[in-house]
């Protein structure tokens, strides 16, 4: 998507040799112009795949997922990362490690919001080692639900978030931006794009 591309080469900022700085657009401040546009675009390449949820993890999915949700016009669940004392006790767990963060938590949505007649879209704003999209997938899974494709804000396709997620059965994946190294600080981005 070419206005996301502009906006991560002019605001998003390079750290060491694998990490991405977006604060100032995605996930601290906000465009929301832009994430409207994402939501958009995740819309209309997912249009005819009779989505009836959108399902991300927060906190960073809740923004791209409910402009796609928005586009859809169907409901978007976020899995939570902490547990709320008013969370119902009948929640589908799951546990993700974060590469990022060297750290494993635990995901939950309530079962309430996830059944077997659901065909899922998952949103989420970074592919990188594929663990929360794993997640997610589990998530489903035990709710018997239908995962019909997964939207991507940013793929770093140089780490093997894509190839885990294919190994688990998740193949129908679109990045926005698909960046193939981090050179000299500079981005590169990877030109077969989309999917
Ligand atoms: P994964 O997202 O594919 O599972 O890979 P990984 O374990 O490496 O990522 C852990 C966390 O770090 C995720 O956020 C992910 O979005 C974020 N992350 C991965 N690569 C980058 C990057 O290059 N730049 C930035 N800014 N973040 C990156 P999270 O733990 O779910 O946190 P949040 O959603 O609460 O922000």
């Amino acid at each position: 998507m070419q206005a996301l591309e502009s906006k991560i080469s002019t605001a998003g900022r390079v750290l060491g040799s694998d990490i991405l700085k977006v604060d100032s657009f995605l996930n601290h401040q906000i465009d929301p112009e832009l994430m409207w546009a994402m939501g958009q675009d995740f819309a209309q390449h997912f249009a005819q795949a009779g989505i009836t949820k959108v399902l991300t993890v927060e906190s960073s999915g809740i923004a791209p997922a409910v402009m796609t949700g928005l586009a859809l016009n169907v409901p978007v669940v976020f899995a939570r990362k902490s547990k709320s004392r008013i969370l119902a006790e009948e929640a589908y767990l799951a546990d993700v490690y974060s590469y990022t963060k060297e750290s494993q938590q635990t995901i939950r949505v309530d079962q309430r919001f996830l059944s077997k007649n659901d065909r899922l879209l998952l949103i989420d704003d970074f592919l990188a080692n594929g663990q929360a999209l794993l997640g997610l997938k589990s998530l489903a899974d035990q709710a018997g639900a239908t995962i019909v494709g997964t939207g991507i804000v940013i793929e770093k396709s140089f780490q093997p978030g894509r190839q885990a997620a294919a190994k688990a059965g998740l193949n129908n994946i679109y990045s926005l931006a698909r960046i193939a190294a981090f050179e000299n600080g500079q981005v590169v981005f990877d030109q077969t794009a989309a999917e």
